[in-house]
Order: C-alpha cells, then sequence, then structure tokens
C-alpha cells in the first residue's frame, strides 16, 4: 500500500502524531512518505496514493493557517485541472484519514469536529473516501497559554499527545490499513 503522511504543526504536536503514523505505516509493510506542508511547498498529486493521512493543529476550531493555505492551493490545482465532478464521484480503492491534535479549552471536542471536517472536504471533493477521523488532545506550548492545560473543558491535558495517545494513534493506523487491506474496502466502492 502506498500511504501519503501529511501534515502542519506550530508547536510540533501533530508532528509527533505524523511521525507514529509513518511508524505505524512502516511497520505494516506499507510503503509510506511524510510530508510537512507548512515547510516544503509543493503541489502534490494526492489522487496518486492507496491512502493518505492528514492532520493539523487547531486553531480557533479550523486547521492553523499553513494548512488552510496548502489546501487552498490544492484546490485551485484541482479546478485547474477539472478533478472536481459534479456529485464527486468515488475512485476506488483511494481513502484518506483526516485528524487533529487539539485543546478544546472552550468548548471540548467541538472545538475539533470544524477542521476534521474542512480538511476531509478536500479529499471527499477529490472522490477520496475519508475513511477515518481523530480527534487527539494536543496541549498547548506557549507557556502564556499553559494555563488552559489544566482549565478547559477536556479536564487536565498536559503531556498529551501522551505515550498513551501515540500507542492509539499506532493502533487505529494499523487497524485502518488492515481493513483498507480487505478486497471488500475496494469492491464495495465499484
Ligand atoms: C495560539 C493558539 C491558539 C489555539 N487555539 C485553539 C483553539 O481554538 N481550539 C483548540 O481546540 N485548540 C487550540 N489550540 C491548541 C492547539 O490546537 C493544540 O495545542 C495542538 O496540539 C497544536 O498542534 P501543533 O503544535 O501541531 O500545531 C491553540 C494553540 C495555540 C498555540
Amino acid at each position: 500500500m502506498n500511504i501519503l503522511n501529511l501534515y502542519a504543526s506550530l508547536n510540533g504536536q501533530t508532528e509527533k502524531v505524523a511521525l507514529e503514523i509513518e511508524r505505524a505505516c512502516a511497520d505494516a509493510g506499507c510503503d509510506v512518505k511524510t510530508i510537512n506542508v507548512g515547510k516544503q511547498d509543493l503541489e502534490l498529486d494526492l489522487l496518486r496514493n492507496d491512502l493518505t493521512f492528514m492532520g493539523s493543529g487547531v486553531y480557533t476550531w479550523l486547521p492553523g493557517k499553513r494548512m488552510l493555505k496548502w489546501i487552498d492551493r490544492q484546490l485551485a490545482s484541482a479546478r485547474d485541472r477539472n478533478l472536481i465532478l459534479p456529485g464527486s464521484p468515488r475512485l476506488p480503492g483511494k481513502f484518506a484519514c483526516v485528524y487533529c491534535t487539539y485543546a478544546g479549552p472552550h468548548t471540548g471536542e467541538a472545538e475539533a469536529t470544524p477542521a476534521i471536517k474542512y480538511m476531509g472536504q478536500l479529499f471527499d471533493h477529490l472522490g477520496v473516501t475519508v475513511a477515518d477521523e481523530w480527534a487527539i488532545p494536543g496541549a498547548f506550548v506557549p507557556e502564556n497559554k499553559r494555563h488552559l492545560n489544566t482549565s478547559g473543558r477536556l479536564g487536565n491535558i498536559e503531556g498529551r499527545p501522551n505515550e498513551h495517545d501515540l500507542m492509539q494513534v499506532r493502533e487505529r493506523a494499523r487497524g485502518l490499513i488492515e481493513s483498507l487491506r480487505s478486497p471488500a474496502a475496494n469492491e464495495s466502492l465499484r
């Protein structure tokens, strides 16, 4: 299985998850390429891979600015190439998993949902089926915001994503890959 592992990360929290995904994919025998879209200004063919992971931190309930900018560029390029068709017909064998790390200081997991859905729409518009969505707690890193790590709707999120969160990421990535390897995953979309 050919996997593209995209992420943007302001303070390194989402990067921890992305690197765990990379390890899980490699352990599962997949060919995986990891790219920080905030640092590498690349235009990528999102339809080339069997599975694409895409993750970002949450900033005012959306992905961060670098990820938003990158999505805008991909969308413009997809439109130029007429890849976005009425009805967004499914492309067999093409899947995505979108995730965010978030602190949910005000409304909890509800702050993660728009960010995840926003990223997922890029794939859905292209005909790539969003097979999974993950919201993973990620503590505030800047000193002046750390008080929010113990006073928000998620309770105490200091140190997260922690070893347990990353173990879950590993297991979920492995589970997803296994489910997409089953012939039924592709047959159901034909
Ligand atoms: C300036 C700033 C604003 C943030 N705004 C939100 C927010 O609106 N909602 C939320 O759930 N988390 C918010 N967070 C927490 C981040 O989403 C969380 O720490 C995330 O794990 C950061 O990931 P990154 O370092 O990979 O970008 C904010 C963090 C910072 C530094």
